[in-house]
């Protein structure tokens, strides 16, 4: 009985995630999207926009469990490192959800582009690694 009901709990909380197919691809994908958002909104001066594109940046979902074990199994201690990047980007995008319609248009400037610097941080440490790991799975 107890089984049936974790088993429940189990399905319930993963068919989300299994009909969008996150992958880490997928989260990077999304990712650059909303950071071209972001983009456009200060071109066009859509505060909300801008608001919303920070908001799914500093929210992505996580990297699925059994991308995430073959990550760590290639990284080991650099695990650590590689979670310091992401939280890099979502400490800034918070901040850029938070400052997005008070901040003058040169401060946000500035962050988006802090926010782009750390997205390439990581990208040049581990992007090809963690490709070449996960391709095929
Ligand atoms: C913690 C490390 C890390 C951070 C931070 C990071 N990325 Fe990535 N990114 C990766 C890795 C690893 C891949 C390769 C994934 C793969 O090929 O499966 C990748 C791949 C990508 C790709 C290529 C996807 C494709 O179709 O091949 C894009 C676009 C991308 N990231 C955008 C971003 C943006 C935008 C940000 C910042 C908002 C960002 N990334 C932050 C690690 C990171």
């Amino acid at each position: 009985m107890g089984r049936t009901v974790v088993f429940l709990v189990l399905v319930a909380f993963l068919a989300p995630l299994n009909a969008a197919e996150v992958n880490l691809k997928n989260i990077m994908r999304e990712l650059e999207t909303n950071l071209l958002i972001i983009i456009e909104s200060l071109l066009v001066d859509d505060r909300e926009q801008l608001v919303l594109a920070a908001k799914e940046i500093a929210q992505h979902p996580p990297i699925p469990v059994s991308q995430r074990m073959l990550i760590a199994e290639e990284l080991g201690d650099e695990m650590a490192q590689f979670a310091q990047f992401d939280q890099v980007v979502h400490s800034l995008s918070l901040e850029l959800e938070e400052r997005g319609l008070l901040n003058s248009e040169p401060e946000l400037i500035r962050r988006v582009q802090e926010i782009l610097s750390a997205c390439v941080s990581c990208h040049s440490v581990y992007k090809s690694r963690i490709a070449s790991v996960l391709a095929g799975h």
